[in-house]
């Protein structure tokens, strides 16, 4: 049988919850794939129960540059080390699959130059949405499309927050807390409440739906830090739930428009009924109309679903 060796950099939240899907659902990846994919380094130093102590190592190069390694997943976090540990890996022939949007939209094209040099294949499905397959299905199930409009509730975090301080009248800080202990938010949270894990995900969205780089650090970013029970009672006035949304819109000379910022959406619309941490992303094609792709955007097993869903994506493919 053919096998997928793989190595993993940070068993924390997503990297954790990929073992575990790898683990428990691995005579249903085994027979699904024809490949026997399995976990045979891990990059950590903190040890999870449950994982043989002989995977572990703090020497990123006995994953990147272990020739039994066929497969990387990266689930460190933010830019540094995780971009250079994935371009090693790349270099070193091995494929790479990552949930870090900072790092992806980051070096969008870095990333991808290097993966098409050495011949390997560098996905992210996880890094927007957790558990959505929205990437994908832009980049196959959609293609015949002129894409017109997105908008998406792609961070769980500030959802969660907005819909405790909508239906319960709850206290901003401490809905803040309440998704930290659920493992939704960022280590440091700012990049969740600030709205630049959101503009982090829809420069991936961009590049993907209109094939046009726009650095986050370019898009107009607004998060919800400055968000009062007034403004939320001041929407619901107007028959609107305030939510934070990434909105990139093709306009008549070609270039896209993005932005992120707390919208007032009517009540109506199905982004308005998308609560707690749950994404979704509501996409406009010139041919399909108008699609939406709802789930979990945040979390272990939602996430880590993304991830193993591109290794299998690899797997297949050998
Ligand atoms: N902090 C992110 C969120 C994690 O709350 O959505 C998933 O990218």
């Amino acid at each position: 049988m053919k096998s997928l060796k793989i190595g993993i950099l940070g068993l924390g939240t997503v990297g954790g919850g990929t073992y575990t899907i790898l683990t428990e659902n691995k005579d249903l990846i085994t027979k699904r794939t024809g490949c026997n994919v399995e976990v045979v380094r891990i990059l950590d130093r903190f040890k999870k129960p449950g994982v043989p102590e002989e995977l572990y190592t703090e020497d990123p190069d006995d994953v990147l540059a272990n020739s039994e390694i066929d497969l990387v997943v990266e689930t460190l976090g933010g830019i540094e080390p995780a971009t250079s540990f994935m371009l090693q890996a790349m270099e070193h022939g091995k494929h790479v699959v990552t949930a870090n949007k900072a790092a992806v939209a980051a070096s969008y094209q870095k990333l991808h130059e290097a993966a098409e040099k050495n011949g390997v294949k560098f996905l992210y499905e996880a890094s927007v949405g957790g558990g959505i397959p929205v990437l994908t299905s832009i980049q196959n199930e959609l293609q015949g499309n002129r894409f017109l409009e997105v908008m998406g509730i792609v961070n769980g975090t500030t959802n969660y927050i907005l819909t405790k301080m909508t239906e319960e009248g709850a206290d901003y800080a401490d809905v803040l807390k309440d998704a930290q202990a659920k493992g939704f938010a960022e280590a440091d949270p700012t990049a969740d409440v600030e709205g630049i894990d959101v503009a982090n995900k829809l420069s991936i969205l961009i590049a993907l739906a209109f094939d046009k780089y726009i650095a986050p650090t370019d898009i107009p970013t607004t998060g919800i830090s400055a968000i009062t029970s007034e403004d939320i009672a001041a929407a619901a006035a107007e028959g609107c739930k305030l939510k934070l949304i990434a909105h990139a819109s093709l306009k008549g000379d070609g270039s896209v428009e993005a932005s992120v910022a707390p919208e007032k959406i009517s009540v109506s619309h199905p982004l308005a009924g998308v609560s707690n941490e749950f994404n979704a992303v509501y996409i406009t094609g010139d041919m399909v109309g108008e699609l939406m792709f709802y789930g979990k955007g945040a979390g272990a097993l939602p996430t880590g679903s993304a991830i193993v869903g591109d290794i299998i994506s690899v797997a297949k493919s050998l």
